[in-house]
This record gives C-alpha cells, sequence and structure tokens, in this order.
C-alpha cells in the first residue's frame, strides 16, 4: 500500500506523514512542491526521508504555476467578494495535479494533505483530486486523528524522533507562493483587532515606503502580461519582478472577511503585491481594448468564475468552459500601460494598443465628420419611449 502526501516539511506534515505510516501500516511518499514560497528546500528530501518516507520528491512548479493557472485566472479577472485575488485558492488544483502523477507513476492508492477540517483547503484539494483521480482514496488527518491540540501534536513529535522548532511559534497560520502570502489566526481571529506588524512580509507598511514614485510598464500579449519595461520575462520570473516592485511601495496589502465555502466567515490578511500591479494594469488596457457588451457580459460572470476557484471547482466542466470564453474575449488584450507606484497605490498613467478601439475621431469635443449628433435626437427619444409611457399611468 502506497500514499502520497503533499508534504511542506514544517512540523505539521511531518507528524501526518509518521501518523500515516503508522496508522494504515503504509509506504508515504512525499511532494513537496515549490511554487515559488521561498522557503529552503535544501535538505527536505533527507528529512522526509529520516522522517520515514520511502521516497521524496521535490519539483520546481513555480512555470507551470504561473502559466498555467495564475495567468489564466488573470486573464479573466478573477476576484472572489469583489476583493480576493485567490492566490491560495488557485495553488490547491497544481499540487492535486501533481500528487496524481506520482501516484500513478508509483502506482500508489491513496493521496494525503494537511489541510483541517474547516477550512477551504481540504474541499480544493479533494475535488481536484476527485475530478482527476475518482479511484484515488483521499487522506485528511486532521479530520481522522486525536492531535487536535498543539500540545498532542508535539508530543506525537517528540515521541516520534520528528525535530520540533525551537524557534518561538509563528504567531499565523500562512500560505505563500509565487502569488500572495495569506494570514490568518494569532490577532486576526478577532476582525475588530488591527493587523500586527508582523504580519507584513512581501509589503512595506505604506508609512515605510518611498516618497519618490516609480513609473512603469507592462506589455500584455492575449491578457498575459509579458513584459516589464520593455524586457520579455517568463510567466514566474514576471511575477516575481512585481513583487519586489509592488513589496516595496506597499502595494498590495488586504485585510479582508471573507466567506468560506464551508460555511462560516474568516479573516485574513493578503499581500499579493505583483498581482495587485498586473490586475490593475489588465484593467486599464481592456478599457482600451474590449467591446462593451463583451465586456459587461465578461463582468457578469466573474464572480460566477472566482467562486468556481475559490470553492474548488477548478477541475470542472464548467470552469472549462468559461475558461474558454474569457480566452476568446482576451484576443484582442494586447498593448503596453503605463503605471505609478507609490505609497501602497498603482495608478494607470497612460496606455496604448494595436488593437484600440478609441477612435479620436469620435470622441473630440472639436470638430468632426464621422458623427452626426442630429442622430442622437432619436436615439434619445426611442430609449425614453417606455419611460414617457410609464409615466402616463404612473407619474405623479
Ligand atoms: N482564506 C484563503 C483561501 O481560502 C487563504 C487560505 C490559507 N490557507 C492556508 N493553508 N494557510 O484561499
Ligand atoms: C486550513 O484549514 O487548512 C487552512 C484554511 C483554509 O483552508 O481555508
Amino acid at each position: 500500500k502506497k500514499v502520497v502526501l503533499a508534504y511542506s516539511g514544517g512540523l505539521d506534515t511531518s507528524v501526518i506523514l509518521k501518523w500515516i505510516q503508522k496508522t494504515y501500516d503504509c509506504e508515504v511518499i512525499t511532494l513537496t512542491a515549490d511554487l515559488g514560497q521561498e522557503e529552503e528546500l535544501d535538505g527536505l528530501e533527507a528529512k522526509a526521508l529520516a522522517t520515514g518516507a520511502s521516497k521524496a520528491y521535490i519539483e520546481d512548479l513555480q512555470e507551470e504555476f504561473a502559466k498555467d493557472f495564475i495567468f489564466p485566472a488573470f486573464r479573466s479577472g478573477a476576484i472572489y467578494e469583489s476583493r480576493y485575488l485567490l492566490g491560495t485558492s488557485i495553488a490547491r488544483p497544481l499540487i492535486t495535479k501533481k500528487l496524481v502523477e506520482i501516484a500513478r507513476k508509483e502506482g500508489a492508492q491513496a493521496l494525503a494533505h494537511g489541510a483541517t477540517g474547516k477550512g477551504n483547503d481540504q474541499v480544493r484539494f479533494e475535488l481536484s483530486a476527485m475530478a482527476l483521480a475518482p479511484d484515488l482514496v483521499t487522506i485528511a488527518p486532521w479530520r481522522d486523528w486525536d492531535l487536535g491540540s498543539r500540545t498532542a501534536l508535539i508530543a506525537f513529535a517528540k515521541e516520534h524522533g520528528i525535530p520540533v522548532p525551537v524557534t518561538k511559534e509563528k504567531p499565523y497560520s500562512c500560505d505563500r507562493n509565487l502569488l500572495h502570502l495569506s494570514f490568518e489566526g494569532g490577532e486576526l481571529e478577532d476582525p475588530g483587532h488591527a493587523p500586527a506588524p508582523a504580519s507584513h512580509l512581501l509589503c512595506v507598511p505604506i508609512e515605510e515606503a518611498p516618497d519618490q514614485p516609480e513609473i512603469i510598464t507592462i506589455d500584455f500579449e492575449q491578457g498575459d502580461p509579458v513584459a516589464v519595461n520593455g524586457e520579455r520575462m517568463s510567466p514566474a520570473s514576471l511575477i516575481k519582478h512585481l513583487n519586489r516592485l509592488g513589496g516595496k511601495h506597499g502595494i498590495g496589502r488586504l485585510d479582508m472577511v471573507e466567506n468560506r465555502f464551508v460555511g462560516m466567515k474568516s479573516r485574513g490578511v493578503y499581500e499579493t503585491p505583483g498581482g495587485t500591479i498586473i490586475h490593475a494594469a489588465h484593467q486599464d488596457l481592456e478599457g482600451l481594448c474590449l467591446d462593451r457588451e463583451l465586456m459587461h457580459l465578461r463582468d457578469t460572470l466573474i464572480p460566477r468564475y472566482a467562486e468556481m476557484i475559490y470553492n474548488g471547482f477548478w477541475y470542472s466542466p464548467e470552469r472549462e468552459a468559461l475558461q474558454a470564453f474569457m480566452d476568446k474575449a482576451q484576443e484582442c488584450v494586447t498593448g503596453q500601460v503605463t503605471l505609478k507606484l507609490y505609497k501602497g497605490g498603482v495608478w494607470p498613467l497612460s496606455r496604448t494598443s494595436p488593437n484600440s478601439l478609441y477612435n479620436p475621431d469620435l470622441a473630440t469635443f472639436e470638430e468632426d465628420d464621422v458623427y452626426n449628433q442630429a442622430d442622437a435626437a432619436g436615439f434619445i427619444r426611442l430609449q425614453g419611449l417606455r419611460l414617457m409611457a410609464y409615466n402616463k399611468v404612473h407619474g405623479k
């Protein structure tokens, strides 16, 4: 019997590794996915093997994450509850896809993850697994074991020779990748409390941001950012580059109370510096290139699309069909946006595109010969016809 476990190398997933091995008397193979969390991966293989894994995979998935997960979501303007750029949500399907690939290669019967029974992540892992490999079983130790408390967990670790970090326990539950860093727990559990200074990692507090603004340009091709200041970059490098620029200017912090899929509200602080810049630039370019009716129709679908990602339905017929629509709509979103980064804000200054639908002859306040202003009178009269009819019956 073999189980493939999503393993970070931290205390929780180390205990899970050992617990699964003991409880199910099986072989445990670990997968550590490098999604740009900037954690030390050297030594993780040895650590997994020392904790009892029979094999330890460490895979650099950063480019795949950026190109096939983050970019499609950003092309679609995905934003949950009008604010959250889905940094954690969008990573779960990719981790699951890799767990499944390894399970196939190794002939495993089960997958395992370290998400709790109260959150969204368990749902995302398991729905992705059901869509990709319905025959595989998922093990979620947090829902099954009796190590509910921190003390019990540490006792289990000590008993099984798992090194317990001596450093002071981190105040937050964090999830970091290329796109974002999330903080939950600690003082944030009370939405009436402001976030402590320790909840800053990628973004400087606005008070400490430079007094000088920085002007940058971003090039887009069919809705994807491809270059910063004229320099072409791979998807992952581009996001990292914008993370540094955004972080330096304190851009991309979000503090919100959100609705989890499982039914409770939760409060989180997010840092999404590069993603916030990309989102603002992309939206601005769309103003120039997207047809009005296409944009307005698309806008009505964004909350649905975002919900699919948030709720864990990345691998679903509805998300895939909607993606085809979104990508079709983005075919014309090519061009360049110039932005100002300053004190936590990102402001578009100018934009150009070979597909610009902006017609200076039409929009000008000066004399023109393409638009007959007299046409507007009839247009307005017919638009108002029903309002006048309504007024006849209901008017005061
Ligand atoms: N609330 C966010 C979401 O549902 C972030 C979850 C963070 N997950 C974590 N394992 N720390 O997407
Ligand atoms: C967890 O419960 O494992 C993290 C939070 C979440 O998934 O929403």
